[in-house]
């Protein structure tokens, strides 16, 4: 067992997790960007096809925020740091260049956020209504589609980085399925508390 690994998994994972705690915070500073990706839509079982919690605002913000994470995270980690978490840089140090660092977390909170679309897609169907909970798949879909994103978007990052990185180490596949689980419930309590998120889970 790698300590090191849980930690990596954390850290190159944040721009999943910044894009995806992004949109209470673009809905708080843009509240009237309130376009539903759905167009309004119902669907033959009388359900919302997404609901108006996912907005289009949102998936752009995720983007942004998850770019930004990752251009920041290279920045800190990158030629020159000597944090614990130095080179942990998505490549900067061996040859990705800024703008590529910065596509690839745009295109993993842009999928983050869309695994949380089509979460919510699946709630409807059930019958869970906006804001319902439904562990563990509130937690899991961002995870899920954030990782695919990664892989997609691998051949942006210098030759064979994220696959060395991210899937060829299995602590921090599991860090990233179990241990968001844990830390996501713990986030969303947080953000109940400082009465960011109108609900606990
Ligand atoms: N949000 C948004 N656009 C998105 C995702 C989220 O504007 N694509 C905002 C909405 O204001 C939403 C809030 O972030 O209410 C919290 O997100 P989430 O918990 O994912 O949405 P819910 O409202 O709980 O809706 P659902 O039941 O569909 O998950
Ligand atoms: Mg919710």
């Amino acid at each position: 067992m790698d300590a090191w690994s849980v930690l990596k998994a954390l850290w190159l994972f944040l721009p999943a997790y910044v894009a995806n705690m992004s949109p209470v915070f673009t809905a708080k500073l843009l509240p009237k960007w309130s376009a539903p990706i759905d167009g309004g839509r119902t669907l033959e079982d009388g359900g919302r096809m997404l609901g108006d919690g996912k907005t289009w605002r949102g998936l752009a913000g995720g983007a942004v925020t998850g770019g930004i994470a990752s251009t920041l995270i290279a920045l800190g980690a990158g030629p020159g740091s000597t944090a614990f978490f130095a080179g942990w840089d998505f490549g900067y140090g061996d040859g990705s260049p800024l703008w590529a660092i910065f596509l690839f977390g745009a295109f993993v909170g842009f999928m983050a956020l869309t695994g949380d679309a089509v979460e919510s897609y699946f709630k409807r169907r059930t019958g869970r209504a906006r804001g319902a909970p439904w562990i563990p798949f509130d937690q899991l879909d961002f995870v899920a589609f954030g990782l695919i994103g990664m892989a997609l978007a691998s051949p942006l990052l210098a030759s064979g980085w994220i696959v060395e990185m991210v899937f060829l180490d299995w602590i921090v596949l599991a860090t990233l399925l179990i241990g968001t689980v844990a830390l996501h419930l713990l986030v969303n309590r947080v953000g109940y508390w400082l009465k960011l998120k109108e609900v606990p889970w």
